[in-house]
């Protein structure tokens, strides 16, 4: 059967790609699918580029766990996405319980974005700058970005990011954006407002994190919204999770659904690429998270390809 990245290409985008994370590397039987790049054409690390781990303590840096995926990434001639700059979650306690003003917040977001992307300069294809900065209902997520420095945290993070490095495309990524809705809406709003003030951005990413027979309708239509405003978008973090045990059934429907999400890409000019979030469900971090539901990646726990991946070769 064809390989996936092989038949994305094909098919006019940049690559089809996975999240993977170090503790999965010396899984040999693991590797010996991922490092594949005729499967796989693009990889972003699950964990390791995030806040705690590249700055656990201010001002201390530490690229162990990055640098083994862009190593990763370039040895088998990989596109890398750099996953993420400035996110609410996974921050060390010294940012969420730290004592900010509006300047001295600033100055931490545009050392940490300045930092980490200097450091991977010239090996990552994109940038989530920022990662899920909406609430599902449109409103800003109050963390402690917005609730001390307001909005512009945003542009600020972009910004910094862009001069570190000019070439990596930049991104906003968020979920349930995916379809039509109030969050959608809000992110629609944010990137045209960024657009108008010039602000450096690049792409919109879709999470896509769905559950089996439950996709948002209007793919496209929705993401063709985005890429009007003169930017790309990607679909970054695909998984289609069911209820445990999966049986045929829905194993059937979940070859469906992948097909509408590559389809939903193909009929987007400026859709570059997918991700999947992990490509087996032996990795996937569906089950931990979400109780009694897993079985969300296109090949199973055993490696063994799931009806799923047939789905997305075919609708490249
Ligand atoms: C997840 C990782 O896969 C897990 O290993 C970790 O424990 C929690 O974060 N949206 C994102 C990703 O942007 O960073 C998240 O990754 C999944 C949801």
């Amino acid at each position: 059967t064809a390989k996936l990245q092989t038949v994305a290409k094909a098919a006019g985008k940049l690559y089809f790609g996975t999240a993977t994370d170090n503790s999965e590397l010396t899984d040999t039987a693991y590797t010996a699918i991922l490092d594949d790049n005729t499967m796989f054409g693009q990889i972003t690390p699950a964990n390791s580029m995030k806040w705690d781990a590249t700055e656990p303590t201010q001002g201390t840096f530490t690229f162990s766990g990055g640098d083994q995926i862009a190593s990763l990434a370039k040895t088998n001639g990989m596109l890398l996405r750099g996953h993420n700059c400035v996110w609410y979650n996974q921050l060390p306690s010294w940012v969420t319980s730290g004592t900010w003003t509006n300047s001295t917040l600033t100055a931490v977001i545009q050392n940490h974005c300045s930092t980490i992307v200097s450091h991977f300069k010239g090996q990552v294809y994109s940038w989530d700058v920022v990662n899920e900065p909406f609430n599902d209902d449109g409103t800003w997520r109050t963390d402690v970005f917005f609730n001390t420095i307001g909005e512009s945290y945003v542009p600020i993070a972009l910004n910094a990011a862009r001069t570190a490095d000019p070439n990596a495309k930049l991104y906003i990524n968020d979920y349930n954006i995916e379809g039509p809705g109030a969050k959608a809406t809000a992110m629609l709003n944010l990137v045209t407002s960024l657009k108008q003030q010039n602000v450096p951005l690049d792409g919109v990413g879709f999470q896509c994190h769905f559950i089996v027979g439950e996709l948002p309708q209007g793919l496209a239509a929705n993401w063709a919204r985005f890429t009007a405003l003169g930017l790309e978008m990607a679909v970054t973090e695909l998984d289609i999770r069911m209820t445990l045990p999966s049986t045929p059934a829905l194993l059937a429907q979940q070859k469906t659904d992948y097909t509408t999400v590559i389809s939903a890409c193909m009929s987007v000019a400026g859709c570059v690429g997918v991700t999947v979030w992990d490509w087996t469900d032996k990795y996937s971090w569906v089950p931990s998270t979400f109780s009694g539901q897993g079985a969300a990646c296109p090949w199973d726990q055993n490696f063994v390809r799931k009806p799923a991946y047939d789905g997305i070769a075919g609708a490249f």
